[in-house]
């Protein structure tokens, strides 16, 4: 089951093994560069059926870090294609995940502590969110964003849509979990607003809705279109999994095929019970329950793992972020333990254990 065929739309991915955004810090000024090419890469080699970039964002001011990948320029798109090229020609489909980072941006990157910047240290100003209230208490005061504001970046969502196009990638994902804009946004403990978008569950969805039919606009019916929430922030008065599962209704019915069911990343101090697979009920609810297909994410680092969590219908996806990180070719050594047969690439064939003693030749 994890190594049989997922079709969205006219996209099918060889198996429902997925490589997870991952920021990798690695960019100047946005841009694609060999550690992307060797990163995604290999994780296509290594017989993924999707691989996504890392969040990348669609304004500057919406990065994390200076470091992260972007796609704010006309420029940024050559190099991306380099990479897509490349995954499509080893069986992979290339996808991207779409984000801005909100009250969370001007950062450093986190093996350089991860604090807010200072404009010397190469940090911007100003960061933007729904609500002039910063991630920590000592975090920088994003600036409130008015209705202008908002409409700037549901247009850079939809024109990062057009590029990604350009640059030739088959799945697009909105990144609208982990307590950046999007989220920032749908969560009460985020978004104190008392306009058309704060309140009410119906305005606190707004902007995630105005940039789903935005990129639509721009993104092809024939591809899909998937959005990564938090199904909860794991503190009460704060988003919760019955909220994701109306969500998932709405989305459905506006051309999105999929959610990526993550959680937290609202506030810093949820407590969440952090346990293998805990996400995965998150994705079995909205499965079940708004009728659109679900990835599940989070501590799924075993074959069987996996494999089971397809098979018993809780998601239609699997993403894995640092079991991909430790062993690229997992889902190799995933198929060898199922007892699936899938190629490998051949070039890496004499490697492929076979049944019976292996013979490896000279040259
Ligand atoms: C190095 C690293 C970078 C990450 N960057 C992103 C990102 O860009 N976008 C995102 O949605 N999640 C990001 N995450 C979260 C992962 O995609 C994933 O949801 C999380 O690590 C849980 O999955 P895992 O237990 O398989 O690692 C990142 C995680 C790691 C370890």
């Amino acid at each position: 089951m994890l190594f049989d065929p997922f079709v969205a739309r006219d996209v099918t991915l060889r198996n429902r093994i997925v490589v997870s955004p991952m920021c990798e810090y690695s960019s100047e000024d946005g841009f694609a560069n060999d550690w992307h090419f060797v990163h995604l890469g290999c994780r296509a080699i290594g017989g993924a059926g999707l691989v996504f970039t890392e969040a990348t964002a669609v304004l500057p001011e919406g990065r994390i870090s200076p470091q992260d990948l972007g796609i704010y320029h006309d420029a940024h798109v050559e190099r991306l294609a380099t990479i897509v090229r490349f995954l499509h020609g080893h069986g992979a489909v290339a996808g991207m995940q779409l984000a801005h980072a909100g009250r969370k941006a001007s950062t450093a990157r986190p093996w350089e502590g991860g604090a807010p910047l200072s404009l010397d240290e190469g940090g911007w100003r100003p960061i933007f969110a729904p609500s002039a209230v910063p991630f920590t208490s000592n975090g920088i005061v994003p600036q409130e964003m008015t209705h202008g504001d908002i409409e700037r970046a549901v247009t850079a969502f939809a024109t990062a849509a057009a590029r990604a196009l350009g640059a030739g990638f088959r799945v697009l994902e909105l990144h609208a979990a982990h307590g950046y804009l999007i989220h920032e946004f749908l969560s009460p403990l985020s978004n104190l607003r008392s306009d058309a978008y704060g309140g009410t569950f119906a305005n606190r969805t707004r902007l995630l809705r105005q940039i789903v039919a935005a990129v639509r606009r721009e993104w092809p019916e024939r591809l899909p279109l998937f959005v990564r929430i938090s199904c909860s922030d794991w503190v009460a008065g704060g988003w919760t999994i019955d909220d994701s599962v109306e969500l998932a209704k709405q989305l459905r019915s506006s051309g999105v095929d999929l959610i990526d069911c993550s959680s937290g990343g609202a506030v810093p101090n949820a407590s969440i019970p952090i346990a293998p697979g805990y996400q995965v009920p998150f994705a079995e609810r909205i499965r079940r329950d708004s009728g659109i297909a679900t990835a599940a994410v989070g501590l799924i680092t075993e074959a069987h793992q996996a494999d089971g969590i397809v098979r018993n219908g809780q998601a239609d996806l699997i993403v894995l972020a640092r079991a991909l990180l430790r062993d690229p070719y997992w889902p190799l050594h995933a198929a060898m333990e199922l007892g699936v047969e899938v190629p490998w690439p051949p070039q890496y064939e004499r490697a492929k254990p076979k049944r019976g003693p292996t013979v490896a030749g000279p040259r």
